[in-house]
């Protein structure tokens, strides 16, 4: 399997705090069957931010460690990119890693209680630039599971999104993994990523969501979202599933 988001490298944000962590982290992802990952450091989110020369080193260094370590998993430079007021100038001043050597793709990450009333616009813009976001995890935004109709929106112009394994299997409890299973039911994701980082109860499941995948949607859903994850690597195109607006219940929120 390939990982589009995962926090591996060590001491640039939340994800690992030693190289030894990472390292660790690094076993557990070869062991749930991970080949290639993206490395994928918060970047103005507020809290953390990684320049992308700074996280392209860190990833050498890092793929450097696994080679001497004998960890076979292959490692690129990413980044998981905030939605912000500065995101525009930042990608015109070339401070943002796209998934893939081309500028084809960008993870996205918004915020979790909310969706920020400029991001229709902001996607746009994005797009207008060439660039194809990846919105990260809407499973786990609070604005999304109140207005699912949103998402719906901007995939349907559009943008991809990436579910996370964790909230698939269940880890973030019953409403995340619901909304996970609405959203991927609706053809509205195209990928699962660990978005792994050293904590508790943050272990590799990726084999265990595609096996869950297998049962829920078939192997050839399954297939669709292993090749979409090498796709976003190469730059190449994303097969997606034609997306339906998520029906919400008539008598009860779900969520
Ligand atoms: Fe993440």
């Amino acid at each position: 399997m390939i990982d589009i988001h995962c926090h591996l490298l060590p001491g640039l944000d939340d994800g690992s705090d030693s190289l030894d962590h990472s390292l660790e982290l690094a076993q557990a992802a070869v062991a749930d069957g991970i080949t290639h990952a993206l490395m994928t450091p918060h970047h103005m989110n507020g809290r953390y931010v990684n320049h992308a020369p700074e996280v392209a080193q860190a990833t050498a260094d890092f793929q450097d460690a696994l080679d001497a370590a004998q960890i076979p998993l292959v490692v690129f430079a990413s980044q998981e990119v905030r939605i912000n007021g500065e995101l525009l100038t930042a990608l015109d001043a070339g401070d943002i890693l796209t998934t893939d050597p081309f500028g084809t793709y960008m993870l996205l990450e918004f915020p979790s209680e909310e969706v920020p009333a400029y991001s229709e616009k902001m996607i746009f813009d994005i797009q207008q630039r060439g660039i194809i976001p990846i919105i990260v995890h809407p499973e786990r935004n609070q604005g999304f599971m109140d207005k699912p109709e949103q998402l719906y929106e901007f995939i349907n112009r559009g943008a991809l999104a990436q579910v996370t394994a964790s909230s698939y299997v269940g880890v973030f409890g019953k409403k995340v993994q619901a909304f996970a299973q609405d959203i991927i039911d609706n053809g509205l994701a195209q990928f699962l990523a660990s978005d792994a980082h050293y904590m508790e109860n943050r272990d590799y499941v990726m084999g265990d969501a595609f096996a869950q995948l297998v049962r829920e949607k078939g192997q050839k859903t399954a297939d669709l979202f292993d090749k979409n994850a090498k796709a976003a690597i190469n730059g190449d195109p994303i097969q997606r599933l034609v997306p339906q607006p998520i029906k919400k219940k008539r008598f009860f929120a779900k969520y």
